[in-house]
């Protein structure tokens, strides 16, 4: 276990610290100082399940990019994919035919889908829906559920007028939606599943369509974890229920940025009024990569793989930590469920992970990579990390 140093790592954040505010652009991927000296602030190259940081450790990874890595990092059909775009261009002045390809194949895939578009990430896919919610309805208001990323949050730099057209309600109960539904006219219900809770999304979700339907709202899913993990067609597959929008990002081209927004055909086409578009949206690699995924989907069951993995990483951890006796549970559906730890010690328990090269991340994300023998041998490191919380 011992003998890892992250000196470069840290060295280098230090630096990058004068020139990139918190030393990097996704909130969650900076190096925490609590973590000093333990954690690897940069990862120089993956390979299937496993990462190697800028100091050469490597690691078997739960992190996968944050969710987008469900086939493993560097995957081959992928990367082949994406190396023949670049060939030939990865961007034109017209569209490329994959734009027509990929989106044919997702409207058979995706059950709310009767027309898609692209964008390149999730984030601002979900704006696109809010939009196309808010044009469709003549109403302003979006109630939300959940991270939809930095573009529809609400706080610091965003106008009160604008940060009064959201309302944030939690996962898992219809009630407080009926209230707001029937005291003011919504937009949109816009929800993304809530990791430690998620088996809650039956019924929850189907009582939200109930309800949008009643008082003439749109439902929106935020597929951007769900899609291509919980099933192919995310939590609309997996809770069968149809929402009117829904988006879908990480998973869908394993790491190569690409998002869409999908839905009723009557919604979508208010995309050109709406001025939604982006000159990057159809970019070649992006495409590329999502029908390499898809196919890579159709060719062998990933999803089924990735409950599988999941369920002996979460049984696996349950099991140290009832030996153990450690007030911590890995909790919600298998392919992301979320670590939850009594007296905020998820931290002890990422610190001693990491040094017996196990990354892990609040939600833990299994990929089609993670062997039998991967998944041992994180259990094991996990089980010695939580053995040292126990004694102290
Ligand atoms: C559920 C959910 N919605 C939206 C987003 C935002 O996506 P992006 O970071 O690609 O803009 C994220 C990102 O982590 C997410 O997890």
């Amino acid at each position: 276990m011992t003998g890892r140093r992250v000196d470069r790592s840290w060295a280098l954040y230090e630096r990058a610290l004068e020139h990139i505010p918190l030393g990097t652009q996704t909130h969650s991927k900076a190096a925490r100082s609590a973590l000093r000296g333990v954690e690897p602030c940069y990862i120089a190259r993956g390979k299937g399940c496993r990462v190697w940081d800028l100091d050469g450790n490597e690691y078997i990874d739960f992190r996968n990019g944050l969710g987008p890595i469900t086939l493993g990092y560097s995957h081959p059909g992928v990367d082949e994919a994406v190396r023949r775009r670049l060939d030939e261009g990865t961007i034109f002045s017209y569209p490329h035919p994959l734009e027509a390809e990929l989106a044919a194949r997702l409207v058979a895939w995706i059950p709310c889908a009767e027309q898609v578009r692209f964008l390149k990430t999730g984030g601002e896919a979900m704006a696109a829906t809010h939009r196309l919610a808010r044009a469709f309805t003549g109403r302003d208001k979006v109630l939300t559920c959940g991270y939809h990323g930095w573009l529809n949050s609400t706080g610091v730099g965003v106008p009160a007028a604008t940060q009064a057209t959201y309302r944030a309600l939690p996962w898992g109960d219809a009630g407080p939606y009926e209230d707001a539904l029937k005291a003011e006219p919504i937009a949109a219900v816009s929800v993304a599943c809530a990791y430690a809770e998620a088996e809650r999304g039956d019924p929850f979700l189907a009582e939200l369509r109930a309800l949008t339907e009643r008082y003439g709202a749109l439902l929106v899913f935020d597929e951007i974890v769900t899609g291509f993990r919980l099933d192919r067609a995310g939590a609309q597959g997996y809770f069968g229920v149809v929402p009117d929008l829904a988006v879908f990002a990480k998973g869908m081209s394993n790491g190569v940025p690409l998002s869409c927004y999908a839905g009723r055909r009557e919604v979508m086409e208010l995309a050109e009024r709406a001025s939604i578009s982006s000159t990057f949206g159809g970019d070649t690699l992006g495409l590329a990569a999502a029908m390499a995924v898809l196919d890579a989907y159709e060719a062998e069951d990933v999803v089924a793989g990735l409950w599988s993995r999941g369920e002996k990483v979460q049984q696996g951890f349950n099991q140290h930590c009832a030996r153990l006796g450690i007030a911590a549970e890995l909790r919600g559906l298998p392919p992301m469920a979320q670590w939850i730890f009594a007296d905020d010690r998820f931290q002890d328990f990422n610190a001693e992970v990491l040094k017996r090269g196990v990354i892990v991340f609040s939600v833990c994300y299994p990929s089609f990579a993670h062997r039998a023998a991967d998944l041992d041998a994180a259990l094991a490191a996990m089980g010695e990390a939580l053995a040292t919380l126990a004694v102290r």
